[in-house]
């Protein structure tokens, strides 16, 4: 039987009970599959890593060991909320590395994005092996692959998280929910208790903020554009758009625009707005945002992010413009 394939007869996950069903099932093949061996597991914090995490505590408990990188690049509160949910509240072995200082020391002078990309993912890789060669007694490593990274990948198995490590260090791979769509996966993440924000979140690109700060990333630019995402955020979640709007975010580019500050000429960046609509990604609409709303964001963040003079709104569909800005 080929494991990578869902039966025709799956019944799709869309209730609790099903969910629960589910959650049983894979905790028994997990422990079967395991036994008493320890599974590392690289946990970024998104929605398909968070499910496994989750689902293999309820199996394997501290036999499950969660890294968590930062690489600097996460959103504002994101790794502080890993570590909260996932040590304090579920009592994770969970260990967190702030990688920050060497990912933004590899980063400087690089403008070209997809070196940048290359050099995010590269060092990734190798922090994450650092650490899986000092932990003792690993034998599997645990993966958020889902159905649709099975189907894209035209039939090879894709590395949903950590591809790319060096060959003597191929573990078995424990998937528990790789045969779930995406709304499966979030229903299973409610019914183990995960945070609604946690498992509702909106996709975020495994370089982070790293391919939202465009050409070379600064810390004083990557600031500004956590901060002002961080508004944009949380004025989403106010006017009810974090259920409507599929991704959402700031950007902000390389150069610089005049602006007035208390009667003084500033040379600041502007912050760029982009919202979009979609449903695979592949094509997208932007949305109509009501001019209150939008109008507040950009006041909030002229009045409290540090070098910002000027808010715009990306009015761009997919195609022609792709829905990141590098
Ligand atoms: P684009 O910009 O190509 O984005 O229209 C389509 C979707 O893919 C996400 N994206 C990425 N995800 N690594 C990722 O894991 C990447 O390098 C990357 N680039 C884009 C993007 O956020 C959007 O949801």
């Amino acid at each position: 039987m080929d494991t990578n394939k869902r039966p025709d007869d799956m019944q799709r996950i869309t209730t609790s009970e099903l969910a629960q069903k589910f959650i049983d099932e894979q905790v028994k093949d997990v422990r079967a599959q395991v036994g008493d061996k320890k599974v590392l597991l690289a946990l970024s914090g998104g929605v398909d890593s968070s499910v496994v995490a989750a689902l293999l505590i309820k199996a394997i408990g501290k036999h499950l060991v969660c890294v968590h990188v930062n690489h600097g690049l996460m959103r504002k509160g994101e790794s502080e909320q890993v570590v909260e949910i996932f040590r304090d509240q579920l009592d994770a072995n969970l260990v967190y590395i702030d990688a920050t200082d060497r990912f933004l020391d590899k980063l400087v002078g690089v403008e070209d994005p997809e070196t940048k990309r290359k050099i995010i993912g590269g060092e990734f890789i190798r922090v994450f092996e650092e650490k899986a060669r000092k932990l003792e007694g690993i034998e599997f490593l645990a993966q958020g692959t889902i159905y649709p990274d099975i189907i894209e990948s035209d039939g090879v198995k894709a590395h949903h998280n950590v591809g790319g490590l060096p060959e003597d260090m191929k573990f078995d791979l424990v998937e528990p929910i790789k045969l779930l769509y995406k709304d499966e996966v979030r229903v299973v993440g409610r019914e183990l208790g995960l945070p609604a924000d946690m498992v509702d979140r909106q996709p975020f690109p495994g370089p982070g903020l790293g391919v939202r700060c465009l050409g070379e990333i600064k810390r004083d630019r990557l600031k500004a554009l956590r901060d002002s995402d961080a508004i944009l955020r949380e004025e989403f979640a106010v006017a009810g758009l974090d259920k409507t709007v599929w991704q959402y975010f700031t950007v902000v580019p390389d150069f610089r625009s005049t602006g007035v500050r208390n009667g003084k000429r500033v040379f600041d960046w502007p912050v760029i707005i982009r919202a979009v609509n979609t449903v695979d990604a592949m094509s997208a609409t932007v949305p109509d945002i009501e001019w209150t709303v939008l109008k507040k964001i950009a006041s909030r963040i002229l009045a409290e992010v540090d070098g910002v003079c000027r808010v715009l709104y990306d009015l761009s569909p997919k195609a022609p413009a792709t829905i990141e800005w590098e």
